[in-house]
Protein backbone atom coordinates (compact mmCIF):
# COMPACT_ATOMS: atom_id res chain seq x y z
CA UNK A 1 0.00 0.00 0.00
CA UNK A 2 3.29 2.31 0.43
CA UNK A 3 3.91 2.44 -3.01
CA UNK A 4 -0.07 3.25 -4.04
CA UNK A 5 -0.46 6.45 -1.55
CA UNK A 6 2.45 7.74 -2.66
CA UNK A 7 1.05 7.42 -6.40
CA UNK A 8 -2.55 8.21 -5.25
CA UNK A 9 -2.84 11.42 -2.70
CA UNK A 10 -5.68 10.33 -1.25
CA UNK A 11 -5.97 6.95 0.69
CA UNK A 12 -8.87 7.53 2.94
CA UNK A 13 -12.83 8.03 1.91
CA UNK A 14 -13.67 10.97 3.94
CA UNK A 15 -17.25 12.82 4.21
CA UNK A 16 -15.16 16.22 4.43
CA UNK A 17 -14.40 15.52 0.52
CA UNK A 18 -18.18 15.08 -0.46
CA UNK A 19 -17.82 11.49 -0.17
CA UNK A 20 -19.91 8.83 1.71
CA UNK A 21 -18.00 6.90 4.19
CA UNK A 22 -20.75 4.03 4.80
CA UNK A 23 -20.06 3.19 0.93
CA UNK A 24 -19.58 -0.42 1.95
CA UNK A 25 -22.77 -0.55 4.11
CA UNK A 26 -24.86 0.66 1.36
CA UNK A 27 -25.16 4.20 2.52
CA UNK A 28 -27.93 3.47 5.31
CA UNK A 29 -27.59 7.02 6.01
CA UNK A 30 -28.96 7.64 2.46
CA UNK A 31 -32.06 5.51 2.49
CA UNK A 32 -35.02 6.20 1.28
CA UNK A 33 -37.38 7.81 4.06
CA UNK A 34 -40.79 6.10 5.48
CA UNK A 35 -42.76 9.54 4.96
CA UNK A 36 -41.59 9.08 0.92
CA UNK A 37 -42.09 5.55 0.65
CA UNK A 38 -45.33 5.38 2.40
CA UNK A 39 -47.01 8.51 0.64
CA UNK A 40 -45.49 9.73 -2.89
CA UNK A 41 -44.05 6.33 -3.92
CA UNK A 42 -47.37 4.49 -3.26
CA UNK A 43 -48.97 6.79 -5.21
CA UNK A 44 -47.17 6.54 -8.20
CA UNK A 45 -47.68 2.80 -7.77
CA UNK A 46 -51.49 3.35 -7.70
CA UNK A 47 -51.89 5.56 -10.56
CA UNK A 48 -49.93 2.70 -12.83
CA UNK A 49 -51.91 -0.32 -11.24
CA UNK A 50 -55.38 1.81 -11.89
CA UNK A 51 -54.42 2.34 -15.31
CA UNK A 52 -56.95 0.20 -17.52
CA UNK A 53 -55.21 -2.88 -19.20
CA UNK A 54 -51.75 -3.20 -16.55
CA UNK A 55 -50.27 -6.13 -16.56
CA UNK A 56 -47.41 -6.27 -14.30
CA UNK A 57 -46.31 -10.16 -15.32
CA UNK A 58 -46.35 -8.06 -19.24
CA UNK A 59 -43.32 -8.94 -21.35
CA UNK A 60 -41.05 -6.40 -23.39
CA UNK A 61 -42.29 -6.81 -26.97
CA UNK A 62 -40.35 -4.08 -29.04
CA UNK A 63 -43.19 -4.61 -32.26
CA UNK A 64 -45.54 -3.04 -29.06
CA UNK A 65 -43.59 -1.22 -26.88
CA UNK A 66 -40.67 0.70 -29.08
CA UNK A 67 -42.54 3.43 -30.75
CA UNK A 68 -39.69 5.19 -32.69
CA UNK A 69 -40.27 6.10 -36.31
CA UNK A 70 -37.31 5.79 -38.56
CA UNK A 71 -38.17 9.33 -39.40
CA UNK A 72 -37.17 10.44 -36.63
CA UNK A 73 -33.56 10.33 -37.56
CA UNK A 74 -33.85 13.32 -40.29
CA UNK A 75 -36.49 15.16 -38.23
CA UNK A 76 -35.00 14.86 -34.63
CA UNK A 77 -33.11 18.12 -34.09
CA UNK A 78 -29.32 17.35 -33.20
CA UNK A 79 -26.20 19.12 -32.15
CA UNK A 80 -22.81 18.40 -32.68
CA UNK A 81 -20.05 19.12 -30.33
CA UNK A 82 -18.44 21.79 -32.85
CA UNK A 83 -22.34 23.51 -32.95
CA UNK A 84 -22.27 23.79 -29.31
CA UNK A 85 -18.96 25.43 -29.65
CA UNK A 86 -17.11 22.84 -27.58
CA UNK A 87 -13.32 22.62 -28.76
CA UNK A 88 -11.69 21.11 -26.17
CA UNK A 89 -12.55 18.13 -23.92
CA UNK A 90 -11.15 16.76 -21.13
CA UNK A 91 -11.40 13.25 -22.65
CA UNK A 92 -11.21 12.33 -26.50
CA UNK A 93 -14.62 12.69 -27.96
CA UNK A 94 -16.25 9.47 -29.71
CA UNK A 95 -17.71 11.12 -32.12
CA UNK A 96 -18.65 14.61 -33.02
CA UNK A 97 -21.93 14.18 -31.60
CA UNK A 98 -23.38 16.29 -28.40
CA UNK A 99 -27.29 16.31 -28.06
CA UNK A 100 -30.01 14.62 -29.75
CA UNK A 101 -33.44 16.64 -28.95
CA UNK A 102 -36.41 14.36 -27.93
CA UNK A 103 -37.83 11.57 -30.11
CA UNK A 104 -40.54 9.12 -29.37
CA UNK A 105 -39.29 6.06 -28.17
CA UNK A 106 -41.22 3.80 -25.75
CA UNK A 107 -45.17 3.58 -25.23
CA UNK A 108 -46.95 4.51 -22.20
CA UNK A 109 -47.50 0.62 -21.92
CA UNK A 110 -43.89 0.47 -21.64
CA UNK A 111 -42.97 3.16 -19.76
CA UNK A 112 -45.57 1.91 -16.92
CA UNK A 113 -44.16 -1.49 -16.68
CA UNK A 114 -40.57 0.22 -16.19
CA UNK A 115 -42.08 2.86 -13.28
CA UNK A 116 -43.86 -0.56 -12.26
CA UNK A 117 -40.76 -2.50 -11.54
CA UNK A 118 -38.37 0.38 -10.48
CA UNK A 119 -41.01 1.53 -7.25
CA UNK A 120 -41.60 -1.95 -5.68
CA UNK A 121 -40.70 -2.04 -1.74
CA UNK A 122 -38.32 -4.48 -2.65
CA UNK A 123 -36.48 -2.77 -4.96
CA UNK A 124 -36.47 0.65 -3.55
CA UNK A 125 -34.42 -1.22 -0.41
CA UNK A 126 -32.10 -2.84 -2.66
CA UNK A 127 -31.49 -0.24 -4.95
CA UNK A 128 -32.32 2.90 -4.04
CA UNK A 129 -30.34 5.74 -2.67
CA UNK A 130 -30.78 9.40 -1.46
CA UNK A 131 -28.19 11.28 -3.80
CA UNK A 132 -25.46 12.52 -2.03
CA UNK A 133 -24.00 15.92 -3.44
CA UNK A 134 -27.25 17.48 -4.56
CA UNK A 135 -28.58 20.76 -5.20
CA UNK A 136 -31.71 21.71 -3.14
CA UNK A 137 -32.49 18.20 -3.06
CA UNK A 138 -35.36 16.98 -0.11
CA UNK A 139 -36.46 13.65 0.58
CA UNK A 140 -37.76 13.36 -2.31
CA UNK A 141 -35.45 13.48 -4.93
CA UNK A 142 -33.67 9.76 -5.18
CA UNK A 143 -31.86 7.44 -7.44
CA UNK A 144 -32.88 3.84 -8.38
CA UNK A 145 -30.62 1.66 -10.47
CA UNK A 146 -28.58 -1.57 -10.79
CA UNK A 147 -32.17 -3.51 -10.35
CA UNK A 148 -32.27 -5.10 -14.22
CA UNK A 149 -30.03 -7.51 -14.13
CA UNK A 150 -31.61 -9.51 -11.40
CA UNK A 151 -35.50 -7.69 -10.13
CA UNK A 152 -37.21 -6.21 -12.87
CA UNK A 153 -37.01 -8.54 -15.77
CA UNK A 154 -39.36 -6.01 -18.28
CA UNK A 155 -36.40 -3.60 -17.50
CA UNK A 156 -33.99 -5.85 -18.53
CA UNK A 157 -35.17 -6.14 -21.62
CA UNK A 158 -35.60 -2.85 -22.53
CA UNK A 159 -32.02 -2.03 -21.48
CA UNK A 160 -30.96 -5.03 -23.63
CA UNK A 161 -32.68 -4.31 -26.69
CA UNK A 162 -30.54 -4.95 -29.89
CA UNK A 163 -33.61 -2.38 -31.62
CA UNK A 164 -32.49 0.72 -28.95
CA UNK A 165 -28.73 -0.30 -29.66
CA UNK A 166 -29.02 0.55 -33.05
CA UNK A 167 -31.19 3.96 -32.64
CA UNK A 168 -28.30 5.24 -30.55
CA UNK A 169 -25.56 3.87 -32.87
CA UNK A 170 -27.35 5.85 -35.39
CA UNK A 171 -27.88 9.11 -33.90
CA UNK A 172 -24.07 8.28 -32.72
CA UNK A 173 -22.66 7.40 -35.36
CA UNK A 174 -21.00 4.63 -34.22
CA UNK A 175 -21.50 1.48 -33.38
CA UNK A 176 -22.75 1.33 -29.76
CA UNK A 177 -23.84 -1.24 -27.07
CA UNK A 178 -25.67 -1.08 -23.30
CA UNK A 179 -22.48 -0.85 -20.72
CA UNK A 180 -22.58 -3.30 -17.60
CA UNK A 181 -26.08 -3.34 -15.64
CA UNK A 182 -24.75 -1.08 -12.66
CA UNK A 183 -24.86 2.02 -15.00
CA UNK A 184 -28.31 1.13 -16.56
CA UNK A 185 -32.08 1.59 -15.84
CA UNK A 186 -30.59 4.59 -13.20
CA UNK A 187 -33.52 6.71 -12.47
CA UNK A 188 -33.52 10.36 -11.62
CA UNK A 189 -36.47 10.33 -9.39
CA UNK A 190 -37.75 14.26 -7.88
CA UNK A 191 -41.20 14.08 -6.74
CA UNK A 192 -43.88 16.14 -6.34
CA UNK A 193 -44.77 16.44 -2.19
CA UNK A 194 -48.00 15.66 -0.89
CA UNK A 195 -47.37 17.57 2.15
CA UNK A 196 -49.33 21.10 2.39
CA UNK A 197 -46.58 22.24 4.69
CA UNK A 198 -43.43 21.10 2.19
CA UNK A 199 -45.46 22.17 -0.99
CA UNK A 200 -45.80 26.14 0.27
CA UNK A 201 -42.00 26.22 -0.26
CA UNK A 202 -42.52 26.13 -4.20
CA UNK A 203 -43.75 28.62 -6.55
CA UNK A 204 -47.46 29.38 -6.63
CA UNK A 205 -47.95 32.12 -9.08
CA UNK A 206 -46.98 32.33 -12.71
CA UNK A 207 -44.39 35.71 -11.91
CA UNK A 208 -43.11 33.58 -9.11
CA UNK A 209 -42.74 30.79 -11.39
CA UNK A 210 -41.34 32.95 -14.21
CA UNK A 211 -38.86 34.58 -11.58
CA UNK A 212 -37.06 31.25 -10.46
CA UNK A 213 -36.47 30.38 -13.70
CA UNK A 214 -34.83 33.77 -14.88
CA UNK A 215 -32.65 33.40 -11.57
CA UNK A 216 -31.48 29.81 -12.51
CA UNK A 217 -30.97 30.58 -16.26
CA UNK A 218 -28.92 33.48 -15.14
CA UNK A 219 -26.80 31.46 -12.60
CA UNK A 220 -23.45 29.19 -13.64
CA UNK A 221 -25.55 26.22 -13.69
CA UNK A 222 -25.02 25.18 -10.10
CA UNK A 223 -28.05 27.01 -8.83
CA UNK A 224 -30.28 24.87 -10.61
CA UNK A 225 -31.86 22.89 -8.14
CA UNK A 226 -30.95 18.99 -9.73
CA UNK A 227 -30.79 15.61 -8.13
CA UNK A 228 -27.30 15.34 -9.67
CA UNK A 229 -25.39 18.66 -9.94
CA UNK A 230 -23.04 19.74 -12.53
CA UNK A 231 -21.33 17.12 -13.82
CA UNK A 232 -19.29 14.66 -17.02
CA UNK A 233 -21.28 11.20 -16.95
CA UNK A 234 -18.87 8.61 -16.46
CA UNK A 235 -20.21 6.94 -19.61
CA UNK A 236 -19.85 7.71 -23.28
CA UNK A 237 -23.36 8.10 -24.16
CA UNK A 238 -26.48 8.83 -22.02
CA UNK A 239 -30.05 7.86 -23.61
CA UNK A 240 -32.50 9.56 -20.98
CA UNK A 241 -36.20 8.74 -21.32
CA UNK A 242 -38.49 10.50 -19.74
CA UNK A 243 -41.25 8.36 -17.16
CA UNK A 244 -42.89 11.24 -15.76
CA UNK A 245 -43.42 15.32 -16.29
CA UNK A 246 -47.21 16.60 -16.24
CA UNK A 247 -47.70 18.81 -18.89
CA UNK A 248 -48.07 21.73 -16.12
CA UNK A 249 -44.56 21.23 -15.35
CA UNK A 250 -42.70 23.67 -15.43
CA UNK A 251 -38.35 23.23 -15.76
CA UNK A 252 -36.50 19.98 -14.99
CA UNK A 253 -34.90 19.43 -18.51
CA UNK A 254 -31.77 18.35 -18.78
CA UNK A 255 -29.56 21.17 -19.09
CA UNK A 256 -26.76 21.35 -21.04
CA UNK A 257 -23.36 23.59 -20.74
CA UNK A 258 -22.25 25.12 -24.10
CA UNK A 259 -18.85 25.62 -25.28
CA UNK A 260 -18.97 29.48 -23.66
CA UNK A 261 -20.64 27.39 -21.07
CA UNK A 262 -24.06 29.24 -21.18
CA UNK A 263 -27.22 26.65 -19.91
CA UNK A 264 -28.90 25.77 -22.67
CA UNK A 265 -32.49 23.80 -21.48
CA UNK A 266 -33.13 20.67 -23.92
CA UNK A 267 -36.81 20.73 -24.21
CA UNK A 268 -39.29 18.92 -21.95
CA UNK A 269 -39.34 15.52 -23.49
CA UNK A 270 -43.19 13.69 -23.36
CA UNK A 271 -43.23 10.78 -21.58
CA UNK A 272 -42.07 8.20 -23.70
CA UNK A 273 -39.86 10.25 -25.38
CA UNK A 274 -35.97 10.10 -25.33
CA UNK A 275 -32.94 12.61 -25.46
CA UNK A 276 -29.25 11.42 -25.72
CA UNK A 277 -25.53 13.43 -24.87
CA UNK A 278 -22.22 12.09 -25.42
CA UNK A 279 -22.47 13.14 -21.43
CA UNK A 280 -18.71 11.87 -21.12
CA UNK A 281 -17.44 15.27 -22.99
CA UNK A 282 -20.55 17.68 -22.48
CA UNK A 283 -21.17 19.29 -18.65
CA UNK A 284 -24.86 18.51 -17.66
CA UNK A 285 -27.51 18.43 -15.10
CA UNK A 286 -30.62 17.06 -14.82
CA UNK A 287 -32.48 20.13 -13.13
CA UNK A 288 -35.91 19.25 -10.99
CA UNK A 289 -38.93 21.02 -11.97
CA UNK A 290 -39.38 24.82 -10.37
CA UNK A 291 -43.21 23.76 -10.27
CA UNK A 292 -44.44 20.76 -7.04
CA UNK A 293 -44.59 18.10 -10.10
CA UNK A 294 -43.00 14.73 -10.47
CA UNK A 295 -39.67 13.88 -12.87
CA UNK A 296 -38.82 10.97 -13.56
CA UNK A 297 -36.13 9.60 -16.39
CA UNK A 298 -34.70 6.47 -17.53
CA UNK A 299 -30.85 6.51 -18.08
CA UNK A 300 -29.11 3.98 -20.04
CA UNK A 301 -25.31 4.49 -20.38
CA UNK A 302 -23.75 2.89 -23.66
CA UNK A 303 -20.80 2.77 -25.08
CA UNK A 304 -18.61 2.11 -28.43
CA UNK A 305 -18.75 -1.21 -29.33
CA UNK A 306 -16.28 -4.13 -30.85
CA UNK A 307 -13.15 -5.78 -29.99
CA UNK A 308 -11.19 -3.07 -32.12
CA UNK A 309 -12.10 -0.26 -29.51
CA UNK A 310 -11.90 0.02 -26.10
CA UNK A 311 -14.57 1.81 -24.28
CA UNK A 312 -14.14 5.40 -22.73
CA UNK A 313 -16.11 4.46 -19.04
CA UNK A 314 -14.56 5.57 -15.98
CA UNK A 315 -15.46 5.68 -12.19
CA UNK A 316 -15.36 9.32 -11.28
CA UNK A 317 -19.08 10.13 -10.46
CA UNK A 318 -20.65 6.29 -10.51
CA UNK A 319 -18.29 4.97 -7.88
CA UNK A 320 -20.14 3.75 -4.57
CA UNK A 321 -18.63 6.56 -2.31
CA UNK A 322 -20.04 8.96 -4.69
CA UNK A 323 -23.18 7.68 -5.57
CA UNK A 324 -24.71 6.06 -3.06
CA UNK A 325 -27.31 4.10 -4.77
CA UNK A 326 -24.30 1.75 -6.27
CA UNK A 327 -24.26 -1.30 -4.17
CA UNK A 328 -20.23 -2.19 -3.71
CA UNK A 329 -20.38 -5.72 -4.48
CA UNK A 330 -22.78 -5.44 -7.23
CA UNK A 331 -21.54 -2.45 -8.61
CA UNK A 332 -17.41 -3.43 -8.36
CA UNK A 333 -18.53 -7.26 -10.23
CA UNK A 334 -20.58 -5.44 -13.04
CA UNK A 335 -17.82 -3.25 -13.62
CA UNK A 336 -14.89 -6.07 -13.46
CA UNK A 337 -16.95 -8.02 -15.34
CA UNK A 338 -17.64 -5.67 -18.01
CA UNK A 339 -13.96 -3.75 -18.32
CA UNK A 340 -12.03 -7.04 -18.08
CA UNK A 341 -14.97 -8.62 -21.02
CA UNK A 342 -13.87 -5.59 -23.34
CA UNK A 343 -10.14 -6.44 -22.42
CA UNK A 344 -10.55 -10.07 -23.17
CA UNK A 345 -12.00 -9.36 -26.49
CA UNK A 346 -9.53 -6.49 -27.46
CA UNK A 347 -6.54 -8.35 -26.78
CA UNK A 348 -7.68 -11.16 -28.48
CA UNK A 349 -8.23 -8.91 -31.38
CA UNK A 350 -4.88 -7.67 -31.53
CA UNK A 351 -3.44 -10.81 -30.92
CA UNK A 352 -5.11 -12.41 -33.96
CA UNK A 353 -4.30 -8.78 -35.67
CA UNK A 354 -0.41 -9.79 -35.45
CA UNK A 355 -0.45 -12.69 -36.59
CA UNK A 356 -2.63 -12.45 -39.64
CA UNK A 357 -0.15 -9.26 -40.57
CA UNK A 358 2.65 -11.66 -40.56
CA UNK A 359 0.80 -14.30 -42.28
CA UNK A 360 -0.29 -12.02 -45.23
CA UNK A 361 3.42 -11.10 -45.27
CA UNK A 362 2.62 -7.25 -43.97
CA UNK A 363 5.34 -7.92 -41.54
CA UNK A 364 5.74 -6.57 -37.51
CA UNK A 365 4.72 -3.08 -37.21
CA UNK A 366 6.35 -2.30 -33.93
CA UNK A 367 5.46 1.73 -33.47
CA UNK A 368 1.60 0.08 -34.05
CA UNK A 369 2.09 -2.71 -31.33
CA UNK A 370 3.83 0.08 -28.86
CA UNK A 371 0.75 1.96 -29.61
CA UNK A 372 -1.83 -0.59 -28.70
CA UNK A 373 -0.03 -1.52 -25.29
CA UNK A 374 0.28 1.74 -24.48
CA UNK A 375 -3.63 2.48 -24.82
CA UNK A 376 -4.14 -1.02 -23.42
CA UNK A 377 -1.88 0.03 -19.89
CA UNK A 378 -3.92 3.28 -19.81
CA UNK A 379 -7.09 1.42 -20.07
CA UNK A 380 -5.72 -1.45 -17.25
CA UNK A 381 -5.30 1.54 -14.83
CA UNK A 382 -8.62 3.39 -15.25
CA UNK A 383 -9.95 -0.28 -13.97
CA UNK A 384 -8.57 0.16 -10.87
CA UNK A 385 -7.34 3.92 -10.39
CA UNK A 386 -10.52 5.24 -9.13
CA UNK A 387 -11.34 2.57 -6.90
CA UNK A 388 -12.04 3.71 -3.06
CA UNK A 389 -9.34 1.83 -1.54
CA UNK A 390 -6.57 3.39 -4.11
CA UNK A 391 -7.67 6.96 -4.49
CA UNK A 392 -10.58 9.73 -2.81
CA UNK A 393 -9.92 12.59 -4.38
CA UNK A 394 -12.70 15.79 -3.20
CA UNK A 395 -15.98 15.24 -4.96
CA UNK A 396 -16.60 16.82 -7.39
CA UNK A 397 -13.17 16.78 -9.09
CA UNK A 398 -11.89 20.05 -10.02
CA UNK A 399 -12.39 19.17 -14.03
CA UNK A 400 -16.25 19.60 -13.42
CA UNK A 401 -15.36 23.11 -13.00
CA UNK A 402 -12.78 23.97 -15.50
CA UNK A 403 -14.35 26.26 -18.58
CA UNK A 404 -14.14 23.97 -22.13
CA UNK A 405 -11.26 26.49 -23.10
CA UNK A 406 -9.53 26.06 -19.80
CA UNK A 407 -8.72 22.47 -20.53
CA UNK A 408 -5.57 21.72 -21.26
FE1 LIG B 1 -25.43 12.74 -16.32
Amino acid sequence: MTVLSSQYPYPTVFGSNGLVESYKEFAPTHAIPEKTRKNEIQSVLNRITSTPGFDPTMNFDPSKHLIFDPKSYDTTKTFTLSELNINKTHVPKVTDFGAAYPFPLLSEEAVNMILYEAMQSHIIDKYARLPNLATNATRLDFHIGGHAAEDAPFTKAVVNSPEIAEIVSTFFGTPMEPIYNSETAHMNVSLATMDDEESKAYPQTESEIKEMLAKQDAGDGDEIPSSLGLHYDSTTVALVIMMDLPEEAVGGQTTILTGNEKTVRVPEPKIGYATMIQGRVLKHLASKPVTNHNRITFVNGFAAAGAEKLDNTALTSTKPSVLPRARFDLFYKDWVDYKFRRLEAHLKYVREKVVEDYEAGKGFNQEAFVGKCMDIEEYFRKCYDEMECVNNPPYPPPHFKIPYEDLP
